[in-house]
């Protein structure tokens, strides 16, 4: 028997762990593994390599992913669905492990719901916006390399009596604007689904500096509306426009400065969110993800992704995980919110 692993959308620190557990468990089992490249890409041009041993070792902090990605839509090429099923059988491959977030598994799903497909899914994104799932790999690590800048950020503006913007990464949802504004101690959090107006966080940051703080750090969601952008972007396969484009943070400390005369500098953190190893807690799930696709696999369980709730590691449908976003609930908010001003 043999199965396959792709990757796909961006990459995440913990990718490569997932590989790891799932193939070693596979082999233990006796199935060969073979890696595709650069996610559904690889399956519509048929780029496949052996996943053996070998190739599996050293894996655990390693960032990134050994097998490529791409945000490649085989839905939204000529023939690309009949390009990944013949693949598919012309590498005798009798499963899938989908490694992605809401595009990638929502390709898996689309795929399993219209042909059989024999796929199961993990759920990967520092976003953690993926439904069914109370965490995602990856994200931990951003948050710990957010926090750590905002940690970095405010020795800086205390020095300087300066506001600080930190604009992060999570596409539409604030789910490590909201998490690292509360690990980092952030005076303003501004998020796509609770938008505080940029006169309250104006407000915020003056109620502060009249109780004598003469520095602010805001923690900005790079979905955060500012309601000044009217340019028409460029829309990827799965139709996201690049957020980071917009500019979102330097709009929003340009504002800032204007309305309250406080000096105010914006640092974009960008891929850095997405590099480097994962953290200890990434390991230990992206390994429980992994061990969990493998089982489902062996048990042909297929259109389920394994999943975390509370402590335990399920199975949910690939088509709920990926019917809508996991936003971020307002009792999260409330906790940035006690902390802001
Ligand atoms: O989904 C992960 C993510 O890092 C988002 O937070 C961000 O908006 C997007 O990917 C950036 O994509 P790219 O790597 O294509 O610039």
């Amino acid at each position: 028997m043999r199965a396959g692993i792709l990757t796909g959308g961006g990459d995440c620190p913990g990718l490569n762990a997932v590989i790891r557990a799932a193939a070693r468990r596979l082999h233990a089992a006796g199935w060969e593994v073979h890696g595709v490249r650069e996610g559904w890409r690889g399956l519509v041009d048929g780029v496949l390599e052996p996943l053996g041993p070998r190739e599996i070792t050293g894996l655990l902090p390693r960032g990134g992913t050994i097998l490529g990605t791409s945000r490649t839509n085989p839905y939204k090429l000529d023939g690309g669905v009949d390009a990944v099923l013949r693949t598919t059988s012309d590498h005798h491959l009798d499963a899938l492990v989908a490694i992605g977030g809401e595009d990638t598994l929502g390709v898996a799903a689309r795929l399993h719901a219209d042909h059989g497909f024999p796929v199961v899914g993990v759920p990967k994104t520092i976003d953690n916006d993926l439904s069914g799932t109370d965490y995602t790999f990856g994200f931990d690590t951003a948050v710990a390399v957010a926090t750590e800048a905002i940690d970095r950020l405010h020795t800086t503006a205390e020095s300087h009596n300066r506001v600080m913007v930190v604009e992060v990464m999570g596409r539409h949802t604030g789910w490590i604007a909201v998490m690292s504004g509360i690990a980092g101690g952030a005076d303003v959090i501004l998020i796509p689904e609770h938008p505080i107006s940029v006169e309250d966080a104006c407000e915020e940051i003056r109620r502060r500096h009249a109780k004598g703080k003469d520095f602010s750090i805001v923690v900005v969601s790079e979905g955060y509306e500012l309601g000044t952008d009217d340019e028409e972007r460029e829309v990827d396969d799965f139709g996201h426009v690049r957020l980071s484009e917009r500019g979102v943070g330097s709009e929003l400390a340009r504002e800032i400065e204007e309305r309250t005369g406080y000096e105010t500098r914006v640092t974009v953190l960008g891929h850095v969110q997405r590099g480097g190893s994962p953290t200890a807690r990434d390991r230990v799930l992206a390994t429980r993800y992994g061990l969990k696709a493998a089982e489902l696999v062996l048990d042909g369980n297929w259109g389920r992704m394994a999943a975390l709730q509370g402590d335990a590691i399920v199975d949910v449908s690939l088509h709920d995980a990926t019917a809508e976003l996991k936003t971020v609930p307002p009792e999260w908010y409330d906790v940035a919110k006690a902390f802001f001003g």
